[in-house]
Formats: structure tokens, sequence, C-alpha cells
């Protein structure tokens, strides 16, 4: 079959691990006989030094003409980086929130999991790990206090900044939806996350959530507040299975579950809409403290590829292949940088990705 993949290297260490993410999906198209085509776009840094601007028109159309879209990673130092001496709205940060909205990316599927290789790597305790632990963050993507209202006024001689965190019902419904979709192929618990105690959106949250949950008698649910959530995730990680809430909340527990498996570094993410379209980039952001420099940890991108082949191919032989490689590969004890340990062959970016390559063509 014919694909055509939007890839869109970024800032940073974005451009390497990208490079890699596109090797190993040539070895796939060569190995199970398809054709990728690929389109460069550009977003975020790479965009504002190229056209002055974090994402241009002509990059959307290019997003829309894809059949899916594998990204890098965006942004820079934000203390040292001339990118950030620009108003916000013309930042790198503001490209990824302007295509997560003109492409309605409602849903961030965000997986976090323990890698038995890697156990040494986990923060927490033996005894609170457990049998280890499988998790998906749902987070929704595109609305909520990202996208709200706001404004910085001065009010009397003071300074007053407002945001405003809003959704409505069919937003929430929705992303709970595939939520719950998610849980019905794994093991079937939805935890839905919220500030009910305070907030009237995640009252309305909660409502939907219930309603949603009717259609799904198979799943079970609960709902747990956002504070509670954060001290679960380091207290007893292995309770969770969808974890389903809204963006703001979603951004933070994401950073926090990723942490707790001691290894961001290789933790993928989808972001998707009604259709079968979807961007795929690493949870880990763009690094440039290690960028150039063939360090870097590829893995998290070559699984971002593995998910585009699974969620927007439907092609689950072929993102099997790319999964069992990456095991084989920690397995025999190659490691990057980040996720080194004595005892491990440690090895660069260029070749950790030719590694994989390798085992997918055996
Ligand atoms: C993420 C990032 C973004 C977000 C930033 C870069 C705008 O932290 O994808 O989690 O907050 O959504
Ligand atoms: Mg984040």
């Amino acid at each position: 079959m014919e694909y055509r993949i939007g890839v869109i290297p970024g800032d940073g260490i974005g451009p390497e691990i990208v490079a890699e993410a596109r090797s190993v999906l040539d070895c796939v198209a060569q190995v199970f006989g398809h054709q990728f085509q690929y389109e460069e776009i550009l977003l975020g840094g790479a965009s504002i030094d190229a056209c002055g601007v974090p994402l241009t028109d002509e990059a959307i159309a290019q997003a829309k003409a894809s059949d899916a879209v594998l990204m890098g990673s965006i942004g820079g130092n934000t203390t040292t980086s001339p990118w950030y001496q620009l108003p916000p709205d013309r930042r790198p940060e503001a490209g990824l929130l302007k295509i997560r909205k003109a492409l309605n990316l409602f849903a961030n599927v965000r997986p976090a999991y323990l890698y038995e290789e890697l156990k040494g790597a986990c923060p927490i305790k033996d005894e609170l790990i457990g049998e280890g632990f499988d998790m998906v963050i749902m987070r929704e993507l595109t609305g909520g206090l990202y996208f709200g209202e706001r404004g910085t006024e001065e009010i009397d001689g003071i300074l007053v900044a407002h945001d405003s965190l809003t959704y409505n019902e069919q937003e929430i419904r929705r992303v709970a939806v595939k939520g719950f979709d998610i849980a019905r192929k794994r093991r079937k618990k939805v935890t839905s996350v919220d500030k009910a105690n305070v907030l009237d959106s995640s009252r309305l949250w909660r409502k939907v959530v219930e309603e949603v949950a009717k259609d799904y008698p198979d799943v079970s649910y609960e709902h747990m507040l956002v504070d509670n959530c954060a001290m679960q995730l380091v207290r007893d990680p292995g309770q969770f299975d969808v974890i389903l809430t809204e963006n703001m909340f979603g951004d933070i527990l994401s950073d926090e579950a990723s942490m707790v498996t001691g290894s961001i570094g290789m933790l993928s993410s989808a972001s998707l809409n009604d259709t079968k379209f979807g961007l795929y980039e690493p949870s880990h952001g763009s690094a440039p403290d290690i960028a150039g420099q063939d360090i870097a940890n590829p893995i998290a991108t070559i699984l971002s590829a593995a998910m585009l082949l699974r969620y927007s191919f439907d092609l689950d032989r072929e993102a099997d292949a790319v999964e069992t490689a990456v095991k084989q590969v920690l397995a025999e004890g190659w490691r990057t940088a980040d996720i080194y340990s004595e005892g491990t062959k440690k090895v660069g970016c260029k070749e950790m990705g030719a590694l994989i390559c390798e085992r997918i063509r055996k």
C-alpha cells in the first residue's frame, strides 16, 4: 500500500530522532512491501526561523493532505533562545497548539508503562511497583484552559491576568468515548480525573462521563480528584489502566506518569481526531541542551511511528515488528545515555536506530 506521511522534524533533538524513526519506517516499508512518501512540514522554532511564524497555513494544508504526521519535538531553551523574546502567540509552542486545533486533534493518547528491562530506572521503591504498571493517559487536547479566553489588563494600577476554563458537553463526550473505547481493548477500567469538589467544568465532566459509561457496561469506571491522582501515581501506579482527563490536568499528570517509568525517552504518544488521521510524537521535549550530539534516545519517536502504523494505517503486524525489535535491542543490553546503567552497552542515537532496523530485517 502507498501512504503519505507528513514529517515534522522540529527543533532541538527533533531532527535526529525523526531521522531514525524514518529509517525504521523505510525498513518496515521494505520488509512488508509498502510505500511511504514523506513530506517535510515546518513547525515551531524551525518555522519561525524560515517563515517568521511558528506555523504557516501552508504547513496546515500539508498536514491535512497527509494520511498521518510524525513529529519530533519543538521549542528551545526558554531563557536563552531568541524565540522566547517574541510575543507568546509567535513562540514555538503556539504553533503546536494551533496545529492541534486546526486538525481537531482532541484525543491525546499517552501510554506510560514500566519496561521490565528498565525497572532499575524507575524512581519508585520495589514494594510499591509490585508487578509493574501499564497505563494510558487519555488527555483532552483542544479545549479547557489552553484555548479559553485569556488576557492581561491593568485595573486601578494593578496588573490582572485571567485564563478561562471552558468545556461544553460535546467536547467532553467525544474524548470520553475515545477513553472508554481504548479501555475496552485493555484491562477495562477508566479512572476519570477532575476537580469536581471545586470546578464547575469538572462537575460537567463527571456528569457526561457517567452518561458515556452507561454505554460501556463491560468497562468499570471511577472518579478521582486530580490532587489525589497525582498522589496515587507515585503511591500505587499499578492501579491505573486508562486515566481520562481534561487538557491541563492531562498535561501535568502525563509528565508525572512518564517520570514514574524512569524512562521518558521511551514513551510515545498519539493525538487523534474523529478520522483515521493522527499526529504522532514522543512524549518528551526537544532537549536543546543535548541537540546535535548524537546522544538522544530515538526510541520514543520510533515507538510513535509504530503507533502511527497501528492507529492510522491499521498495520498491526508492522507495528508489532517495530515494538518487538525495540524490546529485543533492549534485552540485548543496548542503551542510549539516558537509560544507560552499568553492565549495559552504550550507543548513540544513530546506532540505536540502526540496531532496531537490523532486528526488523531479521
Ligand atoms: C505537551 C507539552 C505542550 C503542552 C507544550 C509544549 C505547549 O507540554 O505536549 O505536553 O502543554 O501541551
Ligand atoms: Mg506537557
